[in-house]
C-alpha cells in the first residue's frame, strides 16, 4: 500500500511575497509552496516518485535502485519512501571521498535501510548505459534513473499544477535533470509558459526534456512554450558564492520562505533579477515552484556567511 505514505501530503499552500526591496518598485512574486507538502518526501521528489512507486508495488518489484550525489534530495526521499513502503533501496553514489560516504544525508538512508553503493566519478558517467545500470541494479528492482527523472514521474510532477495555477501567466521551476520542467509543462493551460532557470550548464537539457516528453504516455498537449532564463548557473552546479547566500538569507528574512541552495536559490535570484529589469511583469502573474528539497544545506555547513547560518539555526 502507497497510501500511507501519501496520507500525509498536504495541499501545498500559494504564498504571496512582496519582492520590492530587490524591485526597485512595488512588485510581487507568488510561490507555489510545494516544499511543504510532505516533511521528509518533499516538493518534487513526492511528484516524481509517486507513479515509479506505485508501478514497483504493483508489479511486485522487490526495490528500487536509483543513482545520486553525497547530498542527493532524490536518493534522501526515495530511501524514507521505500522504508515507509517496506521496498529495498540500492543508491549508486557518485564518488568513492570518506566525506561522500559520511554524509548527513547517506547516513539518513542507510537508517532507513537503505544500502548505499559509492562509486567512483568515472564510474558514474556510465550512469546512462545500459550495460553499466543492469550491473549495478539489484535483481528484482525497478531502475529509476538519476533525479527520479523518468517518464513515469511527469504524470506526478503536473499533478502540481491545479485550477489553482491556472490564473497565473507563467509558471517558472529551476532545471537539474529536466524532469519536473517536463513534468510541469503536460500541466500547464494552453495560455501559460514555462519559464525555466537551470542550476546546472549543460546544454543537453532541452534536448533531454524533449526526449522525455517524446516517451510520455499522457501527451494531453502539445509541449507548452518553455522559456529558458540562462545566465543564473552561479558558475556551475552546487555553487553558491557569498552574493547569492546573502539573498538567500535576506530572502527569508523578509518572506520566511527558505530557498534550497542548488535549486530555488538560483529560480528565485533569476525571476527576481528578470522581474526589476522589467522583462518579467512585476503584478503577480509569476507563480515560482518551490521544489523542496532542502537536503544541499547539509552539504554546506563549513562554506556559508553567519547570516545564512543564522537562517538555518532559526526554528521553523
Ligand atoms: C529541490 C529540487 N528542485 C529542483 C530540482 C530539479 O529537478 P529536475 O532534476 O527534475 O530538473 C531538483 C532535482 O531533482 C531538486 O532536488
Amino acid at each position: 500500500m502507497i497510501w500511507p505514505l501519501f496520507e500525509t501530503v498536504k495541499l501545498s499552500p500559494i504564498l504571496a511575497v512582496d519582492i520590492s526591496p530587490w524591485a526597485g518598485r512595488q512588485a510581487q512574486l507568488h510561490i507555489l509552496r510545494d516544499d511543504l507538502n510532505h516533511p521528509i518526501v518533499s516538493g518534487n521528489k513526492l511528484r516524481k516518485l509517486k507513479y515509479p512507486l506505485l508501478h514497483a508495488l504493483r508489479q511486485g518489484y522487490c526495490g528500487i535502485t536509483s543513482f545520486g550525489g553525497a547530498h542527493s534530495n532524490h536518493a534522501h526521499a526515495l530511501a524514507y519512501a521505500c522504508q515507509q513502503l517496506k521496498l529495498e533501496c540500492r543508491l549508486i553514489i557518485r564518488g568513492q571521498e570518506a566525506s561522500a560516504a559520511q554524509s548527513a544525508t547517506l547516513k539518513d538512508c542507510v537508517d532507513w535501510g537503505a544500502e548505499v553503493i559509492p562509486v567512483s566519478r568515472q564510474d558514474y558517467r556510465e550512469r546512462h548505459q545500459s550495460d553499466a545500470q543492469q550491473r549495478w541494479t539489484k535483481t528484482n528492482h525497478l531502475l529509476v534513473a538519476e533525479g527520479g527523472s523518468t517518464t513515469m514521474a511527469l504524470t506526478g510532477v503536473a499533478e502540481a499544477l491545479d485550477a489553482r495555477t491556472e490564473p497565473y501567466s507563467f509558471i517558472a521551476t529551476a532545471v537539474g535533470s529536466g524532469g519536473t520542467a517536463a513534468g510541469l509543462s503536460l500541466g500547464l493551460t494552453k495560455k501559460q509558459r514555462l519559464l525555466l532557470v537551470p542550476a546546472v550548464r549543460d546544454q543537453q537539457l532541452p534536448s533531454r526534456i524533449a526526449e522525455l516528453l517524446d516517451t510520455a504516455p499522457d501527451q494531453r498537449q502539445q509541449a507548452a512554450p518553455m522559456c529558458w532564463l540562462t545566465g543564473y548557473e552561479w558558475g556551475g552546479f552546487g555553487r553558491l558564492p557569498t552574493e547569492l547566500q546573502q539573498f538567500v538569507a535576506a530572502f527569508y528574512r523578509h518572506t520566511q520562505v527558505l530557498l534550497d541552495p542548488v535549486y530555488t536559490a538560483k529560480l528565485c535570484f533569476a525571476l527576481v533579477s528578470e522581474i526589476r529589469a522589467g522583462r518579467l511583469p512585476p503584478d503577480g502573474s509569476v507563480l515560482m515552484y518551490h521544489s523542496g528539497g532542502l537536503q544541499g544545506w547539509r552539504g554546506m555547513t563549513d562554506k556559508l556567511i553567519p547570516e545564512m547560518q543564522d537562517c538555518l539555526a532559526t526554528p521553523r
